[in-house]
């Protein structure tokens, strides 16, 4: 579903940012795709420009990522970005140094010689670094074009050939001028014409829809979140509301008023074949006594796959007249693409039987399987999807589940320098894995930089949480017993709406990204659970910067909280991702 052949190729050599890439192009209104960094020359003919991602490879390593160095001689601009640049620098017979120090973050770019991808930037020098090795000498009929103060070859370009590259990132905003120069390298030097705008793709999409459904209806198991919805609507649009099913599985781990929203959602786009199948009591009993994380996540996806094979084999969608329609975008499609963080219930969806057949059997249809989210929401905006339901912040599929602590003992809170290690662990990331360990809490909210360098100084703790106000002396706190139950969920429910209500009257809701609530089984005197706040800025969920609210919004929030029936504190997640995840788990 895409337009053929794209102008630009991004090549992926493994890098989170390849995607970003591609984005940012189409950004700039030219369609680009991203493949293996490894395809062949032949497959990429024709194209005006390539680009070659980062990664986290090392050119020297034996299996890292390579591409088809034909690539290089077929007459195509090529841009190397970081990864990119030292494996062209590599394939051409420049030498690249293995680095035993990383740079990491800001630098400063001096530019020695001009070229057309820095032609027209302002003053502004700033860039951003991500890399061990660099390249040390490069190759023949190559030239230097800027210098940082640790990375003599920030950017090269050859002086005949159209073959250039960068080591810093374009396509991130810490570089600010990479916005200009990723359009330099499109229309400057491959000479593309613009191409690309999501809203122009409704009408084909549509006719593409017909085409695959022939007469066979579709049905959809929707979330309320972007994706599916969006796709879902497109079908509608397509097909017409008699010939397309939406089915919802209310699990019991939404937020209040979750299920009524979703109704009102599918009810306002015309959806007359819309069903909720309500499933509260089975996933709870199953959950019923459950602490570990990893558990409760296991639980929750078996449960999915129950409810969805059983709606499967009652409602006749496995015979001939059914195709599955999935919410599937770009990047879920690629497998080394940026999505790093395995979403638990799509993992399961695709593990369902009755839907891994329809799949085998080519019943499926994705309508937006080549878009990013962003042009989602383009899509969904031109199709009349209210803006209050595409700018939603994100919400886990695993529900409250993952922002409920449970407990199995009780134990107290000790006096560790400078606060209190509470009895709890919270997931985290540290390198390449994930961390689950204890939680410091220091009595005030002090400067951010005092919490960053507590949790880098602890072996053993991976979060640091301040307090913002209580109904009993944190020396006198302990950790409670307690699991996913009714009552613990309500609780969090109601601690939920009152910050969703008060970010949303003040105006702090659109100044985050995404704003856990979160209940742990700690308190004292007959309240015996607290609220932590996690209010975080992010790109893609993949790192999250704390984002401190203001005073008096914040002592609100916290009076109103500790009026809710068993709430003995309130505290404030003080931990950058990493070494914090989003969830506490
Ligand atoms: P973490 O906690 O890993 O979360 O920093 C990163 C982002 O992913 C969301 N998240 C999920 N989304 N299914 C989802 O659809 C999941 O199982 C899931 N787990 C985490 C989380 O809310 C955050 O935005």
């Amino acid at each position: 579903m895409t337009t053929t052949p794209p102008q630009i190729t991004v090549l992926d050599a493994g890098g989170q940012y390849c995607h970003l890439i591609a984005r940012k192009i189409r950004d700039l209104g030219v369609y680009a795709d991203v493949r293996p960094s490894d395809t062949p020359a032949e497959e990429l003919r024709g194209r005006k420009g390539l680009i070659i991602s980062g990664g986290p490879d090392s050119v020297y390593e034996t299996d890292s990522s390579r591409i088809d160095p034909a690539i290089l001689a077929q007459g195509s601009a090529v841009l190397g970005i970081c990864y990119g640049q030292q494996l062209m620098a590599h394939e051409l017979g420049g030498h690249v140094r293995k680095g035993t120090k990383g740079e990491y973050g800001l630098a400063v770019l001096e530019r020695t010689k001009p070229h057309a991808l820095f032609a027209d930037l302002n003053g502004d020098s700033q860039v951003w670094m991500n890399h061990r090795d660099q390249v040390e000498s490069v190759p023949d009929g190559f030239d230097v074009l800027a210098k940082t103060d640790t990375c003599a070859v920030a950017a090269m370009a050859h002086r005949d050939r159209p073959l250039m590259a960068v080591q810093f990132h374009p396509e991130v905003v810490h570089t600010p001028q990479g916005h200009k120069i990723l359009s330099n390298f499109v229309f400057r030097v491959c000479g593309c014409t613009p191409d690309w705008d999501p809203k122009d793709r409704i009408r084909p999409l549509e006719g593409e829809i017909r085409s695959v459904a022939g007469d066979r209806n579709v049905f959809f198991f929707v979330s309320g979140g972007v994706d599916s919805t969006v796709a879902y609507t497109l079908c509608l649009r397509a097909l017409g509301p008699e010939r397309v099913y939406g089915i919802y599985v209310d699990t019991g781990l939404m937020r209040e008023g979750e299920t009524e929203h979703v109704r009102r959602l599918f009810a306002q786009l015309g959806a007359t074949a819309f069903h909720v199948e309500t499933t509260d009591a089975e996933f709870l009993s199953a959950l019923a006594g459950v602490c570990d994380p990893e558990k409760k996540r296991h639980i929750i996806g078996e449960q999915f796959v129950a409810v969805q094979e059983r709606v499967l084999n009652t409602g006749h969608f496995l015979d001939g007249h059914w195709i599955l329609g999935q919410g599937t975008i770009y990047p879920d499609t690629i497998e080394s693409g940026g999505t790093a963080r395995a979403d638990v219930i799509k993992t399961h969806h695709n593990r369902v039987a009755g839907i891994q057949k329809l799949i085998d059997a080519g019943r499926i249809i994705e309508p937006l399987s080549s878009f990013y989210k962003d042009e989602v929401r383009e899509i969904g905006a031109e199709l009349g999807i209210p803006g209050e339901f595409l700018h939603r912040h994100p919400f886990p599929g695993p529900g409250l589940a993952i922002r409920c602590l449970c407990s199995q003992t009780t134990a107290p809170v000790e006096r560790r320098e400078p606060g209190w290690l509470l009895p709890i662990r919270s997931v985290g990331v540290k390198g390449d894995s994930r961390s689950y360990q204890s939680v410091l809490a220091l009595e005030n909210l002090p400067a951010d930089e005092l919490a960053t360098e507590v949790v880098n100084r602890s072996m053993d703790i991976n979060r640091v949480v301040g307090m913002v106000k209580s109904r009993a002396a944190m020396s006198a706190m302990r950790s409670t017993v307690g699991s996913l139950t009714r009552e613990r969920l309500q609780r969090l429910r109601h601690a939920d709406v009152i910050v969703r209500r008060l970010s949303a009257e003040s105006g702090f809701e659109d100044k985050v990204w995404q704003f856990p609530v979160v209940l742990i089984p700690l308190g004292a005197a007959g309240a015996p659970d607290s609220i932590v706040l996690r209010p975080i800025h992010s790109v893609d969920g993949m790192t999250a910067q704390v984002v401190r609210m203001p005073d008096a919004l914040l002592l609100k929030m916290a009076d109103e909280l500790l009026a809710v029936d068993g709430i003995c504190a309130v505290f404030y997640d003080l931990t950058h991702k990493p070494p914090g995840t989003i969830e506490w788990e």
